[in-house]
């Protein structure tokens, strides 16, 4: 089926942090740069068609050399704990990420939610 791209930077998405343009090679009019905190988060209203299990495509940069890490929740449940974000090289390097989640038909919430101080890597998108 066609994939849809949800922008980190578009509502109903929000970002716990900045929406940033001064790394390029971004999706869209900018990046989700959530705090360098734990909790600090990137959020999304997704559609499915149908019930059952769904792969996120999540892009992503990560500039620095540590690997970042990140909850999963779906629908405000964690499905996916401390999952990893490793570095990319550069902070205008992207990478995705793939990951399978539960998901509802219809609409659906998915949030990453930093695990560690660091932070969430910046984050471009997430297509289903
Ligand atoms: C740098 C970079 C930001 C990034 C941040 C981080 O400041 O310019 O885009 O979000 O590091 O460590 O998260």
């Amino acid at each position: 089926a066609a994939t849809t791209r949800y922008e980190a930077e578009t509502a109903p998405a929000v970002c716990d942090g900045t929406i940033d343009t001064n790394h390029t090679g971004y999706s869209g009019s900018g990046f989700c740069n959530a705090n360098n905190a734990v909790g600090a988060s990137s959020r999304f209203t997704i559609n499915a068609a149908t019930a059952g299990n769904a792969t996120l495509a999540i892009r992503y940069a990560h500039g620095g050399t540590d690997t970042r890490s990140a909850n999963i929740l779906v629908n405000g449940a964690t499905v996916q704990s401390a999952s990893t974000f490793t570095a990319t090289g550069a902070w205008t390097t992207w990478s995705t990420k793939t990951v399978t989640v539960p998901v509802n038909a219809g609409s659906n919430t998915v949030q990453l939610s930093a695990s560690t101080a660091a932070g969430l890597p910046n984050i471009d998108y997430v297509e289903v």
